[in-house]
C-alpha cells in the first residue's frame, strides 16, 4: 500500500510517505522553501500545501501521483463544530472551508492524483500515530497527544494495542496547553507557534515565583483533562517587544508556567499509566517538544520508558496520519528507523556543486578524523553528511560541531549563528560513554528530546554544554545507525579524553535548516565557520577561493 502523508492546516507543512509498511520519505517544506516553518501559523494560508516536499517524496520512491492508494491529510473538516468555544470564530470558517477542499488543491499541486483517495485524518490521532506506531514497542503503548490545537480539542489520552488506537480522554478547547505556551511566548517577546523553546530556555534562569497562582488557574482534573483559565500575564511581567530587554520578571513568569506545565502533565500521564495499563509511554505534539518536561516525564513518571516523536510538532502528522491509514487497511508498519527521512546527494553531486562554486576544497582520507581534528583545534566546523533531519532537531546529518571543552564556544556559536545569548548549545555524546557524564535522562537518547544532569565530575571539562541549571540536552550516538558520526567522537575522545562534541543546527537564526549543498555553501559562506564537511570533502575557511 502507497500512501502520502500531509500536513498543511495550521504550520509546518510537510509530507511524508509509506510504502509497504515502511518509512521511505519525510520532509518538511521549509527546507525546499527556505522560508522557516513553511508559511505563516495564520488560518488564511490554511490552503498552502508541501508541494515540492510532497513531489520529493513521490520521486524518491519513483512513484507518481496516480500510483497512491490513499492521501493522509492530518485534519478533518467534518469533526469542527461552529460555535465551539476558543475556536478562532472569525476564520475559522474559511479554514474549514480550504481543507474540506484540500483534495482538489492536492490534485492541483500533484497532477494525475485522485481526489477521491484524499482521506481526512482527525489531527490528533494523526499526531498519535506518528508517534505510537512508530516508536520500537512493536504497537503496544499508551499515547499522549499535547498541542496547541486540532479540530476542536488541544489534547489526546489513549492506547495502542496490536496497532489500533482507543482514545480514553480529550480535552476540548479553549484550554490548550499548547496555546497558552503559546501566548506567554509572544508576552516574552518571541514569536509564536515558532519560539517556545526559547521560553524553556529563559526559565531556568529564574525561580517559579507564581507557581500558586499557576496552579489555582491551571490543573489536571479526575477525566483525565485539564482546565487552563486565562492568566493576564501583564499583572505578572511586562510585555516585551522583540528587540525589549529581558528581565528577571520575564525569566520568573517563564520559569512558574514552565513548571506548572510539567506538573500537569505529570499528572496527566499518571492517569493514563493507572487508565491504561501500559508500559510504555509515546508521546507527540507541540507540547513533547519540551525536553525539560519530558525528562520529569521520564524520571519522575510511572511509565517504564518514554519515546518521543522526533517531529513532535505538526510537520509529525504527516507522517502519522500516512501511518493511521496504514494501520486501519491491516498493514504491518515497521517502526521508524531513525529521523534521517529527508534528502541525500551522491558524492559526485556534491562535487559538481563545489566546482561550479570554484572554491578550493579536498578529500582527506577520512573526513571523520578530519573533523576531529579541527574539532580538537578548537575550530567550528559545518556538518553536512547522508539525509536531512525530518523534525526541528539537528541529529548529525546537518549539524554545526564545536568543541565543548572551552566554555566561551557557547557565545561563540551563538554569535555564528546571531542569536540570543541564553540559548544552550547541546551536546552529542557516544551512547555507551554517555552514562559516565549523563544522568537522570533517558540513554540512549539518539532524538535530543530531553535534558540530563551533567555529574559534576564533567561540569568543567565540557563547560559548552552546561546549561545554566546544569543540565545538558545530550543526544547519543550509536555506532551501528551512525557510524561516521561515531568515528568523529571516538577520533574526537582519543585526541582531547572527551567523547562529546557541541552539535547545534546547521542554520543562521531565523532561517530553516540547511538541506541542499547549495544551502550548506550559503551557510558557510554567510558565517564565521572555520571548516565544512561536505560528503566526503573539506572546505576550509582559510584559502577558499580556488
Ligand atoms: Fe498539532
Amino acid at each position: 500500500m502507497r500512501v502520502l502523508g500531509i500536513n498543511a492546516i495550521f504550520h509546518d507543512p510537510a509530507a511524508a510517505l509509506v510504502v509497504d509498511g515502511e518509512i521511505v520519505a519525510a520532509a518538511e517544506e521549509e527546507r525546499f522553501s527556505r522560508r522557516k516553518h513553511g508559511k505563516r501559523p495564520v488560518p488564511f494560508s490554511a490552503w498552502e500545501l508541501p508541494e515540492q516536499a510532497a513531489r520529493w517524496c513521490l520521486k524518491r520512491a519513483g512513484l507518481e501521483p496516480g500510483d497512491l492508494d490513499a492521501v493522509a491529510y492530518s485534519y478533518d473538516p467534518n469533526l469542527v463544530e461552529p460555535g465551539q468555544q476558543g475556536l478562532d470564530e472569525r476564520w475559522e470558517d474559511l479554514r474549514t472551508q480550504y481543507a474540506r477542499r484540500a483534495p482538489y488543491f492536492l490534485a492541483n499541486a500533484l497532477p494525475g492524483l485522485d481526489p477521491d483517495v484524499v482521506r481526512f485524518v482527525p489531527h490528533h490521532v494523526a499526531h498519535a500515530g506518528s508517534t505510537g506506531l512508530a516508536a520500537p514497542f512493536d504497537g503496544d503503548c499508551a499515547v499522549l497527544v499535547s498541542d496547541g490545537r486540532g479540530e476542536c480539542a488541544s489534547h489526546l489520552a489513549g492506547s495502542y494495542r496490536g496497532h489500533r488506537l482507543e482514545t480514553f480522554a480529550t480535552q476540548r478547547l479553549p484550554h490548550s496547553i499548547g496555546l497558552m505556551y503559546e501566548e506567554l511566548t509572544e508576552h516574552l517577546g518571541f514569536l509564536r507557534s515558532s519560539d517556545e523553546y526559547k521560553v524553556m530556555a529563559l526559565a531556568s534562569y529564574a525561580k517559579p515565583v507564581h507557581l500558586d497562582l499557576m496552579r489555582e488557574q491551571f490543573y489536571a482534573t479526575e477525566d483525565g483533562g485539564f482546565v487552563v483559565n486565562p492568566i493576564d500575564w501583564t499583572t505578572l511581567a511586562k510585555r516585551r517587544s522583540a528587540d525589549g530587554e529581558m528581565t528577571q520578571e520575564h525569566a520568573e513568569l517563564a520559569a512558574s508556567v514552565q513548571v506548572r506545565v510539567e506538573e500537569v502533565l505529570l499528572d496527566l500521564v499518571r492517569w493514563l499509566h493507572e487508565r491504561t495499563g501500559q508500559r510504555w509511554l509515546t508521546m507527540a505534539g507541540g507540547v513533547a517538544l519540551n525536553c525539560v518536561a519530558n525528562t520529569r516525564i521520564f524520571a519522575e513518571g510511572p511509565f517504564e520508558d518514554v519515546w518521543v516523536q522526533p517531529a513532535a510538532g505538526d510537520a509529525g502528522t504527516a507522517l502519522g496520519a500516512a501511518l493511521h491509514v496504514v494501520a486501519e487497511a491491516n498493514e504491518p508498519a515497521v517502526a521508524m528507523p531513525g529521523a534521517d527521512l529527508g534528502r541525500e546527494w551522491t558524492d559526485e553531486e556534491i562535487r559538481g556543486y563545489l566546482d561550479r562554486a570554484k572554491i578550493r576544497y579536498s578529500e582527506p582520507d577520512d573526513v571523520a578524523v578530519e573533523v576531529a581534528k579541527a574539532l580538537a583545534d578548537d575550530q567550528v566546523v559545518a556538518w553536512f553528511q547522508g539525509r536531512s533531519e525530518y523534525g526541528p532537531r539537528a541529529l548529525g546529518r546537518r549539524s554545526l560541531l564545536a568543541n565543548p571543552g572551552f566554555a566561551e564556544n557557547l557565545q561563540r556559536l551563538n554569535e555564528v549563528k546571531g542569536r540570543e545569548q541564553f540559548r544552550p548549545i547541546a551536546p552529542m555524546v557516544l551512547a555507551d560513554r554517555a552514562a559516565e557524564m549523563f544522568d537522570r535522562g533517558p540513554i540512549p537518547s539518539p532524538y535530543m528530546l530531553f535534558v540530563h544532569d551533567v555529574r559534576p565530575e564533567w561540569k568543567d571539562r565540557i563547560p559548552a554544554v552546561v546549561h545554566v541549571d546544569g543540565t545538558a540536552r545530550a543526544q547519543t550516538v550509536d555506532p551501528a545507525r551512525e557510524p561516521l558520526v561515531a568515528r568523529v567522537l571516538a577520533e574526537f575522545d582519543r585526541l582531547t579524553g572527551l567523547p562529546v562534541v557541541v552539535n547545534t543546527s546547521l542554520n543562521t537564526a531565523g532561517r530553516p535548516m540547511v538541506d541542499d549543498p547549495r544551502d550548506a555553501l550559503e551557510c558557510f559562506g554567510s558565517a564565521p565557520v572555520d571548516l565544512l564537511a561536505i560528503g566526503p570533502y573539506v572546505v576550509r575557511r582559510s584559502g577558499l577561493a580556488a
